[in-house]
């Protein structure tokens, strides 16, 4: 059996739902599991996908380090299966394509910090989601301390690190850990629409979009604006820009061709 499920959604372009597969543990993060789940992800970097989303089954997205491998763990092996998971969730965050952490249920520790990697967050009514790690003698060690205050700010991910405390799905809207919420009967929609609405769109202009957001993000104003300029022109030569223009005059969908 796959710890790690792959569903490919191909209607106008591949999008990959990846699912973690341990719900008997909550999906904790094996060994086993990050190999397969690193594997994946090195595919994935090569098969020219629109979008990719990352979810779990049963009633956890991700219960974090597999407490039960780690007892076993000295020091060192604590330490490199770290470096191991941030190459992982390096590999995750620097694909070339979006993604969307699709969170199904509890998403605790090292699961939320998977999520942290994603460009977006969706959840179902039901999930909830911490760093619980001070409450376990640690800190959080694989990215939580520098992704979640870039997502939700500095005093929020504060309280949420150092007082542990498990925010509800509509609480994770309102702090804007989460982008959207959906009921748990729509599944679907749930797992799909977000990435088919990036799907719409012209790939070219989403690729230089996400370059923009994140190469900007932590560079002075005039730098970051120079650099938007710059990566804009690489849309202007594109077919589907033209596309665009067309169906906006005949009153009609674009059909893009990512050219
Ligand atoms: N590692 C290994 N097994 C885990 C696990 C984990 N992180 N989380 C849950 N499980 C297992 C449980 O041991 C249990 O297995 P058994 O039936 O064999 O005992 C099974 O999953 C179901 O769990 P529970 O019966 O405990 O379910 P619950 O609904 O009563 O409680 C829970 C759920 C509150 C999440 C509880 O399981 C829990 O506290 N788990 C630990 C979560 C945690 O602290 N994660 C952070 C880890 S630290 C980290 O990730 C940082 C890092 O180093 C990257």
């Amino acid at each position: 059996m796959s710890l790690v499920e792959l569903e490919v959604d191909d209607q106008g372009g591949p999008v990959w739902l990846l699912r973690l597969n341990r719900p008997e543990a909550l999906n904790a993060l094996s060994r086993d599991l990050l190999r397969e789940l690193e594997d994946h992800l090195a595919r994935a970097a090569e098969s020219n996908l629109r979008a990719l989303v990352i979810t779990g089954s049963g009633k956890a997205f991700c219960s974090g380090a597999d407490l039960k491998e780690r007892k076993e763990m000295s020091d060192r092996d604590v330490q490199a299966f770290l470096l191991w998971m941030g190459r992982v969730q390096r590999g995750l965050e620097e694909l070339p394509c979006p993604t969307i952490a699709a969170i199904n249920g509890l998403a605790l520790g090292g699961g939320l910090e998977l999520a942290l990697c994603c460009d977006l967050r969706v959840a179902l009514e039901s999930a909830s989601m911490a760093l619980p790690e001070t409450s376990l003698g640690i800190i959080p060690g694989a990215g939580g301390t520098q992704r979640l205050p870039r997502i939700i700010g500095m005093a929020r991910a504060t309280e949420m690190i150092l007082t542990a405390r498990r925010l509800s799905a509509a609480e994770a809207l309102q702090w804007g850990l989460i982008n959207a919420l959906y009921p748990d009967t729509e599944l679907e929609a749930f797992h799909f629409e977000m990435a088919r609405r990036i799907r719409a769109a012209a790939p070219v202009a989403i690729r230089q979009a996400r370059r923009s957001l994140r190469e900007g993000f932590g560079l002075p104003l005039n730098e970051a604006l120079t650099r938007e300029r710059y990566l804009y022109a690489a849309t202007l030569a594109t077919e589907d820009r033209m596309e665009a223009l067309l169906a906006f005059q005949e009153k009609r969908k674009p059909v893009f061709k990512g050219r």
